[in-house]
């Protein structure tokens, strides 16, 4: 029986049976393996980081807790400074009744495209942190990418063979029950491996991990100077996860309130929280979907919950970040949608009870800091220049996120910005691949 994954692919993997268990037997390098020339293809074109040097001018700036008075940000080698080495930019803006805020790190995504990496940063997410390698050699390639949405990797999904999705998890990187899962961590980190921390995968039930395999799991990636983080989706897998010491926790309890004892444990443990709201929003209100998570968490699982225990975790003081668990999955031809898809996170961790501050701060200052992305996420001289610039300020409505009139990703421009993005997140849903 397949288990849950993720809460929508992994329900699809259920609902589409007889179409996985095609692909399933045509193993990783079948049809759920994306081209990886296109992206060598991008990488080889790429020119060197951009020298046009750029001001904006007259603009109010987000510095982590509020809106600046109106100032100028310079622009050079790819990173916000304080001075430039001309008198006279390059580009020169007008930020007058505008608003800067950094570029959106979304915390929990999968990517596997260049062309994803556009269309990100053309919604001014800029960061996106890849929460499943798959295949380490497309991995390394889109890690090269520059100029658009940066692409950071975990390992492959550590699970047990025959127990996750091969959407996401890795069939030539399952843990087989015996196996030294101390050595399968030496073995992600490779020397040249592109990945930049441990992901694991908590099952519920019999077949996945055992509590002390997950715990080892993490003391072998922290041995090696790495952090874990982990992806658990009903309350049983949730506490396993905190139990193991993993340093971030993926996902929520869908079916169950987190005791206040388990978020005691969190709190202690200094863990923290990705809940990738958006999903199980998505997941809850597509009727297909609906049907399949109601069976799957035994007829428990419901956006309310999710919420509930975002809102309890923030009161407890835990730091969340956004993320949305976007990802492609060309072999059931859907989409959950990229960049967007953040914007909704957003909202999602506002009605949860978060100010619009801490929504912003828990896609941009509070993953840096915690994901070790050094440079980023915040609007000050020395870090890269991604950023945002908007027609309305977030701090009144968190929807003024996708007010965009500018997006620099590593102070290169964006070609492609998604305006008017005025779509209301109950539109988001799940949608045929293009
Ligand atoms: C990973 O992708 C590369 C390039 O497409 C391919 O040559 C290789 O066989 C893949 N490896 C696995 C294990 O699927
Ligand atoms: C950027 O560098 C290129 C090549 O070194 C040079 O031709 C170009 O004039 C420079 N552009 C600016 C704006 O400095
Ligand atoms: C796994 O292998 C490592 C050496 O690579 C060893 O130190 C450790 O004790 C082994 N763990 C188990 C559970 O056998
Ligand atoms: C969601 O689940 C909770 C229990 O966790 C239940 O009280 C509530 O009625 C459910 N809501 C819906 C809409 O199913
Ligand atoms: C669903 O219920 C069955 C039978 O009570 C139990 O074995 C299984 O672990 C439950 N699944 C989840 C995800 O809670
Ligand atoms: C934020 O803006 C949206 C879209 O315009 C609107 O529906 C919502 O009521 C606004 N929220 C607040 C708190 O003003
Ligand atoms: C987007 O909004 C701006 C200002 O409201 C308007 O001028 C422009 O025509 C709109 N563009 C599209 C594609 O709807
Ligand atoms: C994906 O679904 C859409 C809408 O149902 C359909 O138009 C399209 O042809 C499908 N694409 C593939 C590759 O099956």
């Amino acid at each position: 029986m397949m288990k849950f994954l993720t809460p929508v692919l992994a329900a699809l993997t259920i609902g589409s049976k007889m179409c996985i268990a095609c692909s399933l037997h045509e193993g990783p390098t079948g049809n759920l393996q994306p081209s990886i020339d296109k992206v060598l293809e991008y990488v080889r074109s790429q020119h060197s980081a951009s020298n046009v040097t750029t001001s904006i001018k007259n603009v109010r700036v987000f510095d982590g807790h509020d809106m600046t008075e109106p100032q100028t940000i310079f622009i050079a080698n790819g990173k916000v400074t304080s001075r430039l080495p001309h008198e006279k930019a390059d580009m020169e803006v007008d930020g007058t009744g505008k608003y800067l805020i950094p570029g959106l790190i979304d915390s929990h995504i999968h990517i596997d495209t260049v062309d994803t990496l556009e269309l990100l940063s053309s919604y001014g997410v800029t960061t996106g942190m890849n929460m499943v390698c798959r295949n380490y050699t497309l991995c390394s390639a889109l890690a090269e990418v520059t100029g658009l949405a940066q692409y950071l990797t975990a390992t492959a999904g550590a699970t047990i063979a025959g127990t996750g999705s091969p959407i996401l998890g890795s069939t030539d990187n399952a843990i087989y029950p015996g196996d030294n899962v101390t050595n399968y961590v030496d073995d992600q980190f490779f020397s040249g491996s592109p990945a930049m921390w441990l992901k694991v995968v908590a099952q519920p039930g019999e077949d996945g991990l055992t509590q002390e395999q997950m715990n080892e799991l993490t003391m072998a990636a922290h041995k090696l100077g790495y952090y874990s983080v982990t992806h658990a989706t009903y309350l049983e897998t949730f506490a396993k996860a905190v139990k193991s010491k993993t340093d971030i926790l993926q996902h929520m309890s869908g079916d169950k309130a987190l005791p206040k004892s388990l978020i005691q444990e969190i709190i202690s443990n200094k863990q923290i929280v990705t809940p990738t709201m958006a999903i199980f929003r998505v997941g809850t209100n597509q009727p297909l979907l609906q049907e399949i998570l109601r069976q799957g968490a035994n007829g428990t699982a419901n956006f309310t919950t999710v919420s509930e225990n975002v809102r309890a975790l923030y009161q407890a003081g835990i730091p969340l970040l956004a993320g949305t668990d976007s990802a492609a999955v060309p072999q059931l031809n859907i989409s959950m949608p990229y960049g967007l898809a953040l914007h909704c996170e957003l909202q999602y961790l506002v009605e949860a009870g978060l100010t619009t501050c801490e929504a912003l701060r828990a896609a941009t200052v509070v993953p840096a800091s915690t994901q070790r992305l050094f440079g980023r996420g915040k609007i000050a001289p020395g870090f890269r220049a991604d950023l945002i610039l908007l027609n309305s300020n977030p701090l009144f409505n968190i929807s003024n996120t996708r007010d965009i009139v500018k997006v620099w990703t590593a102070g290169i421009e964006s070609k492609h910005v998604t305006r008017n993005l005025t779509q209301q997140c109950s539109a988001l849903n799940i949608v045929p691949l293009a």
